[in-house]
């Protein structure tokens, strides 16, 4: 089974947890996205769903496929939300942002009663940070931010590179019109701590972590899809 079809088997899992007339935080990433395809045919063939995107890149595929969209001001309690992860551990604490939508995938998660998470095996950890840690700041001050970043890392004895997300010729933008800042901090032994921390700095929008917030995550692997809790 190569790596597409892990992340459709992951998908196929979580579809089983829709049920008919659910309000649905829909995710981002390519794992995501091999959800909204099956949820796509669902929908073709009758079921009754609204999604709220986490970006806008699932917004065009949600509509492209036919899949109801709302926003979040228009849905703001929502009953599940299916996102991907870059990193997952055995207490189901989260590395994401990979593709930039952390701030979204953030709120839309939080305002969700569950959230199930959809991965394949090699996103499986036992400590969080191989991955590089995405951390949304404003672009105003951005090297203060910065700086106050790698103030607070070190304090928890964590050391590396904290660098400016690029696309293309200029720096990557998310939705919300912030920066990434992606940081090479390797194992993140108190990834509390650091969450705590990164949330007390007032250039951070929002960082990878989530931690308390996934409820579920289906991990496919070569022989199938194994579920992983709390
Ligand atoms: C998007 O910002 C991310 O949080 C994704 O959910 C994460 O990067 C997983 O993406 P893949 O499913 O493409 O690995």
């Amino acid at each position: 089974m190569d790596a597409r079809q892990m992340k459709i088997k992951a998908a196929e899992a979580a579809l089983d947890y829709v049920e008919d007339g659910m309000r649905l935080g829909i995710g981002t990433g390519s794992t995501a996205e091999e959800f909204v395809r099956l949820l796509a045919e669902k929908v073709a063939a009758g079921f009754r769903v609204v999604g709220v995107p986490t970006s806008e890149r699932t917004a065009r595929l949600c509509l492209d496929l036919g899949v109801p969209l709302k926003s979040l001001d228009e849905l703001p309690e929502l009953d599940m939300t299916v996102d991907g992860a870059d990193e997952v551990d055995r207490k189901l604490r989260l590395i994401k942002g990979g593709g930039g939508a952390l701030l979204r995938e953030k709120i839309v998660a939080c305002a969700s009663e569950r959230m199930i998470v959809i991965a394949d095996e090699s996103k499986v950890v036992d400590v969080l940070g191989a991955f590089k840690l995405p951390i949304e700041v404003n672009p105003f001050g951005q090297v203060a931010t910065r700086i106050a970043i790698e103030r607070v890392a070190s304090r928890l004895g964590l050391t590396g590179d904290v660098v400016v997300r690029a696309s293309g010729d200029g720096p990557f933008m998310t939705d919300g019109g912030h920066l990434i800042l992606d940081a090479s901090f390797g194992r993140i032994p108190d990834a509390e701590a650091l969450a705590s921390e990164l949330n007390a700095i007032p250039g951070v929008v929002e960082h990878g972590l989530f931690i308390g917030i996934a409820t579920l995550a289906i991990i496919a692997g070569p022989s199938g899809a194994r579920i992983l809790t709390s």
